[in-house]
């Protein structure tokens, strides 16, 4: 018998990934010499800001920085992300105890849930989510709860149904604004009545702020650490990917309840040595100096926003406009709503030569929707609505593409 011929336990959990499908097509079509515009994946396409990439080098050239480094992370760049959260929240953090530095938001949420989450514990989410939001709570074995979100207000009101009903509270409230996929926001008082009625029943409450500066029209995403008593149940996890375009750095934190952290730490003390050290160094350089960087990343994402969304109108598919995230989430059109998400994800790459992600691919209450990830330039996003207003003029006479 061969490993290969049997069941892994955790594997068998893990549904295999709907966007393989589309990447699949993607990469067949660029084979054959085809343009895809690539609107798929949400991996940031602009350069790191160079007083980074500058002290990188420099660090890496000290062969001081070759050796382990901590894993909560170097005492200066906790004690950075504990200064931005001050100036820009007002929030107060002890870096010692309330702050950790880890790989990525991705390693922060995964080993929190592991850290803090039984076997049959619930951790309710809004859906659709950001995959690790629901399988990690399946990784450790938890009970991935999943309440819809068409907006959070609805969601807030199926949390108080659930804390109302359930003989047992839930665990943990796991979720993340500006929201991808949905794109949705929420001011202060959202969190403020997350935090009361986690705190009424014990609940701990994790926040993903990975957008928390992809902000458009003068909307300021608020912390969830701003709402006073939030550090006695709560962390939030930030992230240099998007607000820094450091996606490939694999730098983020956890701030917060010093619990949760030092349990998140223990773990971590396990599995790694921290990041690697001249990247922390570097990284110390964007939270200080690099807030310009981070106006100009979010107005570049405002400005494809609104040419994808002026371009989709111009195609005969009106979506609303983001005020959060590198994304749009658009419900099908009209004309296209007997297909599922990944069908019309399919035509999309084989009739406009557009890829996007499937709705689907974000959990069950994703269907009938995708998602437009802003990594390509106005250019390229005007010849993608040119493409899709194409196709659909194309499917209102009848005409289909042979491919
Ligand atoms: C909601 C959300 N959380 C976390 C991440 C991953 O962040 P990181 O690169 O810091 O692991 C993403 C990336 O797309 C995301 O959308």
């Amino acid at each position: 018998m061969q490993p290969g011929d049997q069941e892994f336990y955790r594997i068998s959990k893990l549904p295999p990934y709907v966007f393989a499908v589309i990447n699949e097509m993607r990469a067949k079509a660029r084979a054959e010499q085809l343009d895809v515009i690539d609107l798929g994946m949400g991996n940031p396409d602009g350069a790191s800001p160079r007083p980074v990439v500058n002290k990188l080098i420099e660090a890496v050239r000290n062969p001081r920085n070759h050796r382990y480094s901590a894993s909560r992370g170097i005492p200066q760049l906790r004690l950075e992300i504990v200064k931005r959260y001050q100036a820009n929240y007002g929030v107060t953090l002890d870096p010692d105890k309330e702050a950790i530095v880890t790989i990525g938001a991705k390693d922060a949420l995964a080993h929190l849930l592991f850290a803090v989450i039984g076997p049959g514990d619930a951790v309710v989410s809004p859906n659709p989510c950001y995959p690790i939001h629901q399988y990690g709570v399946i990784m450790a074995e938890g009970h991935a709860c999943i309440l819809p979100m068409p907006d959070p207000g609805t969601f807030l009101n199926a949390l108080e149904d659930l804390f109302r009903k359930s003989t047992k509270p839930p665990r943990m409230i796991l979720i993340s604004f500006p929201h991808n996929p949905t794109t949705q926001c929420v001011d202060l008082d959202f969190f403020k009545e997350i935090i009361r009625l986690a705190a009424h029943h014990g609940t701990m409450v994790v926040h993903d702020f990975a957008y928390a500066d992809i902000c458009f029209d003068g909307y300021q995403a608020p912390s969830i650490l701003q709402v006073d008593g939030a550090k006695e149940i709560a962390v939030e996890i930030f992230s240099l990917s998007k607000s820094y375009n450091m996606a490939g750095w694999r730098v983020g934190f956890c701030l917060g309840n010093p619990k949760m952290i030092a349990a998140l730490a223990r773990i971590k003390s396990y599995l790694d040595y921290g990041v690697f050290q001249p990247i922390q160094i570097a990284s110390i350089i964007a939270l200080r100096e690099c807030e310009e960087d981070t106006r100009k990343i979010c107005a570049m994402y405002q400005k494809r926003r609104d040419v994808l969304i002026d371009g989709l109108r111009r195609a005969g598919w009106p979506v609303e406009p983001p005020r959060g995230t590198m994304f749009v989430w658009a419900p099908l059109p009209e004309q296209f709503r007997d297909l599922t998400s990944l069908e019309f994800s399919k035509r999309l790459l084989q009739e406009a030569l557009v890829a996007v992600s499937p709705g689907i691919g974000f959990g069950p209450m994703g269907e009938g929707h995708v998602r437009f990830a802003l990594i390509e330039n106005p250019q390229r996003i005007r010849q993608a609505t040119t493409g899709i207003k194409q196709m659909m003029k194309d499917a209102k006479h009848g005409v289909r593409s042979l491919s």
